[in-house]
């Protein structure tokens, strides 16, 4: 079954993970306010700490990026000492990173708590990026198929086909980030990868939705190979770690989304 994409604006996410502080990252944003322009085709996102969104809120230029929550916990309020509610964070985000391999890893985020996290993103109108991916092991024993097949269809179980369709996902192989190995995923294999996802959401919530869902590929994109992924079709952006608190690189993956939609007529 063929399933066919539709172009969408590039999404282009930086995940600062638990680097920067307030001031390192306001000087970072204003940085890339001076060099990355407004573009219609392209939407650059921005997720920092959780401590430095709210300020980051108040100095960005609404016109020129998004800004993503990294982690969220899934209950809007109660007694659970240390944590913020996708409820709280409503009006500073426009997306919440969810089931991040090292929250999978480091924190033992488990299917279940993945699955409550999107839906409470999704009750609080916050696009989840939902990021799946296999380890080496997985990779090297050939469970990558039920792997990726188990974290989608458990982490969207509690939605509909409505919902579904605003949903990003992005394919990390954990064995690709950089803090786990950084070995360079070949885009064809991802290409097998993302289609596969897609399919699977095709199989839950029929073509349609399949086609309306984003897919991102995350794993040490850099400015020099991000078009090798970006020009991946049915690629619709990249999540990137490291690369994305260098104001160079980022700003490069940027100007290589840009090229790509210039070469390619969609402008
Ligand atoms: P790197 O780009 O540093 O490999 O990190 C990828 C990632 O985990 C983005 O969420």
């Amino acid at each position: 079954m063929a399933i066919t994409t539709t172009p969408k604006r590039t999404l282009i996410v930086g995940n600062w993970k638990l680097h920067l502080n307030t001031s390192q990252a306001s000087l970072l944003l204003h940085r890339l306010h001076e060099r990355i322009k407004i573009y219609r085709d392209i939407e650059v996102v921005l997720a920092p700490s959780m401590l430095v969104l709210q300020p980051l809120s108040v100095q960005i230029d609404r016109r020129k990026f998004r800004l993503a929550a990294q982690n969220a916990f899934h209950k809007d309020t109660g007694a659970y000492t240390g944590e913020v509610s996708f409820a709280m964070l409503q009006d500073l985000v426009h997306y919440a990173i969810i089931g991040h391999s090292e929250r999978r890893i480091y924190f033992n985020e488990s299917l279940e708590m993945i699955r409550e996290k999107v839906a409470s993103a999704v009750r609080n109108g916050i696009t989840p990026i939902l990021c799946v991916g296999e380890t080496k092991e997985e990779n090297r024993a050939g469970e990558t198929k039920q792997v990726l097949h188990d974290q989608i269809t458990s982490a969207l179980a509690n939605l509909t086909a409505t919902d579904i369709k605003k949903i990003v996902i992005a394919y990390e192989p954990v064995w690709a980030i950089s803090t786990f190995g950084g070995e360079l995923a070949k885009p064809d294999e991802v290409k097998k990868r993302m289609d596969f996802i897609r399919h699977q959401i095709a199989d839950l919530y029929g073509k349609r939705a399949a086609d309306r869902v984003r897919v991102l590929y995350g794993g040490s994109i850099d400015h020099d190979i991000a078009s090798g992924y970006l020009s991946i079709e049915g690629c619709d952006g990249v999540l990137v770690g490291g690369a994305s608190t260098n104001y160079q690189k980022f700003s490069g993956i940027v100007d290589a989304a840009y090229r790509l939609r210039y070469r390619d007529g969609v402008e």
